[in-house]
């Protein structure tokens, strides 16, 4: 009797999640305050002025010290908003003050008029959240393909185009190598506690 395939690219995704919440409080703020610390002195993050970020959720590395930071330089800083219409992803400007909303997936999106809200051509720098990624600046996600989906026209680029992409990971979400499929979307570079690939 033949049994079915284990889906090693989903077992991994659990098993990296897992890991990531597993992290104690201090161990969470350690990395984050590093990662901020490291990724204000690149040539990327002091040359954008309009950058989107997220809020990080399940164990994401938490990149809100870098948040206040761009205020404080007087950057625009955006959070990905999911298009109701279209299952891809708009970026929404995000102040101290917005007031904000929970999409279908209860992830607080700033609460404003779609007319405010850019497509990531017009974005500096993104800089993604992940599940895994390899030296190579290949990605997984949580497995929605709202990234992939939003930024495909990046596949067919001739020569260079924005934004830059940065993605954000504790150290311990580094695999030898990940699969890759035709719709992924590479990195540019990715930012750890540790170190910048
Ligand atoms: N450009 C695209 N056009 C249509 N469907 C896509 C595209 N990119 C990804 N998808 C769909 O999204 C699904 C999930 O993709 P994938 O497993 O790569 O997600 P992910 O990279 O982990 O998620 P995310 O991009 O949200 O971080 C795929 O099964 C694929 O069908
Ligand atoms: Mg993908």
């Amino acid at each position: 009797m033949s049994t079915p395939e284990p889906d090693l690219s989903s077992k991994l995704r659990q098993s990296l999640r897992a890991q990531r919440r597993a992290l104690s409080l201090h161990e969470q703020r350690q990395h984050s305050e590093a990662l901020c610390q490291r990724l204000v002195r690149t040539r990327h993050y002091r040359n954008s002025r309009h950058i989107a970020c997220y809020l990080a959720n399940d164990g994401e590395i938490d990149p809100m010290p870098l948040i206040e930071h761009a205020w404080l330089m007087n950057k625009t800083v955006y959070l990905p908003v999911l298009s109701p219409l279209q299952n891809k992803l708009y970026f929404a400007p995000y102040y101290e003050n917005s007031s904000m909303r929970l999409n279908r997936f209860n992830i607080p999106e700033p609460d404003c008029a779609p007319s405010q809200w850019k497509t990531a051509r017009q974005l500096d720098l993104l800089l993604l959240p992940l599940v895994a990624f390899d030296a190579q600046g290949n990605r997984m996600g949580m497995g929605g393909g709202f990234y992939d989906r939003s930024l495909a026209y990046l596949r067919h680029r001739q020569y260079w185009h924005k934004p830059y992409l940065l993605g954000l990971a504790h150290e311990l979400q580094k695999v030898e190598k990940l699969e890759v499929q035709s719709w992924d979307i590479p990195l540019n570079g990715i930012v750890t506690e540790r170190q910048c690939y």
